[in-house]
């Protein structure tokens, strides 16, 4: 069977909880596309309302990040059950900003694995080199070992329904997308990893998206790679333009 497609925006630290509603609402007409699953990952003040303005629209709704404690004295920390009591679906873990800004190693990330998979929430699991290690031609090394120590004791089945999303940092925010060449080679590699860990039916199945500067123009080649299942969009994901990465098949 064939894959959906599924396109993510990541708004990052951007929109206060009005703002959000307003994006909401300009977007929501532009992002409807039966073929693709589409979420909104935001800020974790904006959940309950951007949820509310979804409601009645395809558009699901996503978290950023999340805490692998059920809940207690981690102050500032949001957990699972509270995401899935605001209406939430997915949730991005081991973003390179988490990673590089917060310090969250790929132990971190496992474990926030689990917990997402506890309680019914999809991860959106990032990987990807920087410009010094693809440099160094150690990016597949790399990934690999972000991908295996993440996904470290995860049924097939559990692996079957994740979303990884790769990402080379020098992409991001940068203006400068991986060639379709270079983003296909890397999301081959990483299905190719799943097929070893787990089976070829769970590499099959899993959803592998490219991110980094995808816009309107990038998308269409790059979502037409055989093993790239869509997109984590960052910057574009708050204009307009983001109902074209949606329909990047019309
Ligand atoms: P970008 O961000 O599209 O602005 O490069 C992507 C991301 O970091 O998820």
């Amino acid at each position: 069977m064939a894959r959906k497609k599924i396109i993510a925006g990541n708004w990052k630290m951007n929109m206060t909880p009005s703002e959000a509603v307003e994006l909401v609402n300009t977007l929501k007409p532009l992002v409807a596309n039966e073929e693709a699953d589409v979420v909104f990952c935001v800020p974790a003040i904006d959940i309950v309302p951007v949820a509310e303005a979804c409601k009645g629209s395809n558009i699901q709704v996503g978290a950023e990040n999340m805490y692998f404690e059920e809940k207690g004295a981690y102050t500032g920390e949001i957990s699972p059950n509270m995401l899935v009591d605001a209406g939430v679906k997915y949730v991005i873990l081991g973003h390179s900003e988490r990673r590089g800004y917060f310090g969250e190693t790929d132990a971190d990330i496992n474990k926030k694995m689990h917990k997402a998979f506890e309680h019914n929430l999809i991860p959106i699991m990032c990987c990807g080199e920087s410009l010094e290690q693809r440099e160094q031609g150690v990016t597949m090394d790399f990934i690999r070992q972000q991908v295996k120590i993440g996904f470290q004791g995860l049924t097939a089945d559990q692996a079957k329904q994740a979303v990884i999303a790769y990402e080379p940092i020098w992409a991001i925010g940068t203006g400068k997308t991986a060639t379709t060449e270079q983003a296909q080679e890397v999301c081959k590699g990483i299905r190719e990893c799943i097929a070893e860990v787990y089976d070829a039916a769970t590499a099959e199945a899993i959803r592998i998206q490219y991110g980094g500067s995808v816009n309107a123009a990038t998308a269409a080649d790059l979502f037409a790679q055989e093993d790239i299942d869509g997109g984590l969009v960052g910057g574009a994901a708050l204009k307009p333009d983001f109902g074209k990465i949606v329909n990047y098949n019309k």
